[in-house]
């Protein structure tokens, strides 16, 4: 499952579609974590789609990641801001891969 405190225990390595990308980012086997009040952890996420489907705000969009040995393409948090902390993704993602940090 995504680490909770990631915000502790990561950096931010790099900018993603206005978000941020917190590391180790060693591609394209590890990519690390997308986004900070919606988070995703890319190295989990294995394209189930749940939270895009369920996302009443629609926060995701599909990105590749050709080559990463979990999937093919990624749930990336490109619209966090627009979150308004229902937590349905959290809940519905089969592998833990989504943090909100819902204060
Ligand atoms: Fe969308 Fe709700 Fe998840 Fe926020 S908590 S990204 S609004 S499903
Ligand atoms: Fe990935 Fe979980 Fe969404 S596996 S596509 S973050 S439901
Ligand atoms: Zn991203």
């Amino acid at each position: 499952a995504i680490d909770p405190e990631f915000e502790q225990n990561r950096e931010t390595v790099d900018e993603h579609e206005g978000h941020d990308v917190w590391g180790p980012v060693e591609e394209p086997e590890q990519l690390g974590i997308h986004g900070t009040h919606v988070a995703v952890d890319f190295d989990i996420c294995i394209a189930d789609g749940a939270c895009l489907e369920d996302c009443p705000v629609d926060v995701f969009e599909w990105v590749d990641s050709p080559d990463h040995p979990e999937s093919e393409i990624k749930a990336d948090p490109t619209h966090e801001a627009q979150c308004i902390d229902c937590m349905l993704c959290v809940d519905v993602c089969p592998v833990d891969a989504i943090d909100v940090d819902a204060g």
